[in-house]
């Protein structure tokens, strides 16, 4: 059993499980959650104002939360940028991980990126980060350059993804598929998809 796995089975009584987990809007009520994954999951972790910067631009961004109950397990966030947008930052609570919970978080983002119009999709990645590689790739992203030393203080690479033709039916039929494919049906509240 993997640690996330073990972790999941010793859960504390409270929480609902997996199937309980609803992708919403993020506001400000949900940034301390937000704050503690962060922590625990970057190792350049965003600060409280940034990610109030973030909130205070509804025209151009789309952030959304994972919420067990009214705990946060995950977020992800979206940058509108002309036809573009781009993946800010997408983050699961570590004892959560492998649930579906993070393919929940892009199904639900790349959904919001078709509906603002975009076209295509633009997010980068430590060169390190299998997980997260391996969860861009399901969702059509694939390396499109090397910014060299990007995360420099960690003397490390960045890879740049793209996922092109994000507004054609080909995609959304991508997407649907994804959906079918997850082990807990998609639950969202207050997210215009
Ligand atoms: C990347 C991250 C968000 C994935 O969240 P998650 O909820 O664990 O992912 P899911 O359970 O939805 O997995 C979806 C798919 O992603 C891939 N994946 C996720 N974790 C993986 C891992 N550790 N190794 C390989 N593939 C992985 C798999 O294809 C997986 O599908 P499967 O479980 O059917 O094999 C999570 O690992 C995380 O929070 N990492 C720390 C923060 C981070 O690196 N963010 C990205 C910054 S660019």
């Amino acid at each position: 059993m993997s640690a996330a796995r073990a972790a999941a089975a010793h859960r504390a009584p409270d929480a609902a499980g997996d199937d309980a987990v609803v992708i919403a809007p993020m506001r400000r009520r949900h940034l301390r959650g937000v704050l503690a994954i962060e922590q625990r999951t970057n190792h350049r972790p965003w600060s409280l104002g940034l990610f109030l910067g973030e909130l205070r631009m509804p025209t151009s961004r789309c952030y959304v939360v994972a919420l067990d109950g009214h705990r946060v397990v995950g977020f992800s966030g979206l940058m509108l940028t002309g036809d573009g947008g781009h993946v800010t930052n997408i983050a699961v609570h570590p004892d959560r991980h492998r649930e579906g919970i993070g393919a929940r978080l892009m199904l639900v983002t790349m959904r919001q990126a078709i509906r603002r119009g975009l076209q295509a999709v633009t997010l980068e990645v430590r060169a390190s980060n299998v997980a997260a590689q391996s969860l861009y790739r399901r969702f059509g992203f694939a390396p499109g350059g090397i910014r060299r030393n990007y995360y420099a203080d960690v003397g490390e690479d960045g890879i740049v993804m793209w996922a092109h033709d994000v507004d054609g039916e080909e995609y959304a039929a991508r997407l649907d598929q994804l959906e079918r494919s997850l082990r807990v049906p998609l639950r969202t509240e207050g997210v215009f998809l």
